[in-house]
């Protein structure tokens, strides 16, 4: 039984006593012990500040990002061993805001997922199709890319200790959400291609997260498909009554 993941990517919002204050309704707000895993990814200037006030709770810390190099003159970038030392056990790589804006290819994606498991991070590895793949019939072609270039780089064991998050490019931050039927899809076909690179065994314990405009009205929905491991949220993630209602459609 996969236990169901809820990952909180605040991407660049908040100020320090605004992330403080969220923080503290987030773990007055969960049980003590509950079914699922919640980890939460604030901007990398939060991070001493949220891994001090997690401590003692259940809240795992992730980074939105982190850099395919160790150490050296890569300004602007934060390594995984630094983010380790912060107290963060996962990291977030190849968000589409990362691809689309920032130009972050498939090669270089596939390096950063390296650097995160080098430095004992798990990746929450983000895929998904733009709106026209979509409407193009190219959904799997374009996850079968994404995937088989961490395949490439890192083997066929590549998914042991990672976690993939399908976010459809058109549902994030749009309030379009994919369907349930879509989301299943699309996360059945991801769990399918990992077993052919990997073994079937390996590939029923990987978690496949949904992303895109979840919200605890459609959250249930969602993690109620059989392939569907818990969700990235986004937007919601910013707002504790929000997060933690998502959080309870977790505990299935
Ligand atoms: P959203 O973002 O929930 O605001 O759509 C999801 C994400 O980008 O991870």
């Amino acid at each position: 039984m996969r236990t169901t993941l809820i990952a909180g990517n605040w991407k660049m919002n908040g100020a320090r006593g605004r992330a403080r204050e969220l923080i503290q309704a987030i773990i007055a707000g969960l049980p003590s012990t509950p079914n699922y895993e919640i980890v939460i990814c604030p901007s990398f200037v939060f991070l001493p500040d949220a891994a001090e006030a997690l401590a003692t709770s259940c809240v795992g810390l992730g980074a939105q990002n982190v850099c395919d190099q160790d150490q050296g003159a890569y300004t602007g970038e934060v390594a995984g061993d630094m983010l380790a030392e912060l107290g963060c056990r996962w990291a977030i790589v190849g968000h589409s805001e990362r691809r689309q804006l920032y130009g972050e290819s498939n090669a270089l994606v596939a390096s950063r997922f390296a650097a995160a498991q080098r430095h004992g991070l798990t990746p929450i590895f983000c895929v998904g199709e733009k709106l026209e793949e979509r409407e193009a019939g190219a959904t799997e072609a374009v996850l079968d890319e994404q995937l088989r270039a961490v395949f490439e780089h890192q083997g066929a064991q590549a998914f042991r200790s990672a976690i993939i998050a399908y976010e459809p490019i058109w549902a994030i931050g749009t309030g379009r959400t994919a369907t349930p039927e879509q989301a299943q899809g699309a996360h059945a076909y991801i769990r399918n291609r990992v077993a052919e690179y990997d073994d079937a065994g390996a590939a029923a314990e990987l978690r496949i997260l949904y992303g895109g405009s979840v919200k605890p009205e459609n959250a249930q929905t969602l993690f109620r498909q059989p392939d569907v491991d818990g969700g990235l949220i986004g937007g919601a993630s910013l707002h504790a009554d929000d997060f933690l209602a998502i959080c309870r459609a977790g505990d299935l």
